[in-house]
């Protein structure tokens, strides 16, 4: 059971230099199946932080969230399949022809059912936004409309499945359906602290709630013991399972 939920545990790999991105892998790989790498490390360190990170037995979600004209982000997706990362994301926001040709450029190298091919998720709407945030793009929907909206319009493209809070994951469920992949971030252990995350749910709940994968950091990076704090999550994620999810 514990493999089987170190595959959906994601660790933000939120350092800033490839040395210490290296730590955390080596240090984490035997509890984390998948390291989540972003803008800032990737703007940093490039290819060669996907590669290291797979030589140390580690999967890679390619957190870039693409966001383009469809050509260019069908492109770059299919440069980000060939690296051999496990999942990436793009902005739902880009619209359904440029998530449609990303799905093609993809089934296109690897057809659907190959081992290599990555999982295609869409980014909803970011939690940082607000109605506010929305309503000065010229968005005059709530929140809670927009990301079961965008939800849908994703995997009516051919996306695999959507990165959001936990607090979305029932909205997304119900529009979606159970095999839809939802991956979130957000989730804090009810003993650490919650940083700057502000509508949060604990690993369980967010087990229980319908998350496929959780994706952790600072409640990992920041603890005394983090391979111990890896171990304590990896727990509760098991019994959230096996009480019936
Ligand atoms: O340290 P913490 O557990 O808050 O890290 C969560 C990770 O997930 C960070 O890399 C953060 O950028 C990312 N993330 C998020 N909320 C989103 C999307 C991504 O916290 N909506």
């Amino acid at each position: 059971m514990k493999n089987a939920v170190r595959e959906r545990l994601i660790f933000a790999l939120d350092v800033d230099c490839f040395e210490d991105a290296e730590t955390w892998v080596k240090l984490l790989h035997e509890k984390v199946g998948v390291f989540k790498v972003g803008k800032q490390l990737f703007t940093r360190c490039g290819p060669e932080v996907v590669h290291m990170v797979k030589g140390e037995g580690g999967n890679v979600f390619l957190d870039l969230k693409y966001h383009d004209i469809p050509n260019t982000v069908a492109s770059a997706a299919v440069e980000a399949a060939k690296l051999g990362v496990t999942m990436f994301n793009v902005h739902a926001l880009g619209g359904r022809e440029m998530m449609e040709k990303t799905v093609s450029a993809i089934d296109a190298l690897y057809p659907r059912g190959d081992a290599n091919r990555p999982l295609l998720l869409a980014v909803t709407i970011l939690t940082s936004s607000t109605e506010q945030t929305l309503a000065e793009v010229g968005i005059d929907r709530p929140v809670a409309e927009m990301v079961p909206r965008l939800a849908r319009l994703a995997k009516e493209a051919g996306m695999d499945g959507v990165v959001a809070s936990p607090k979305e994951v029932g909205l997304i469920r119900e529009a979606c359906g159970e095999d839809f992949v939802i991956v979130t971030p957000g989730v804090r252990p009810a003993t650490a602290s919650l940083d700057d995350q502000k509508r949060v749910m604990t690993p369980a709940e967010a087990i229980v709630a319908g998350s496929d994968y959780l994706v952790i950091g600072r409640p990992i990076s920041a603890a005394d013991d983090p391979v111990e704090a890896a171990d304590l999550i990896l727990d509760e994620m098991a019994s959230a399972l096996n009480k019936g999810r």
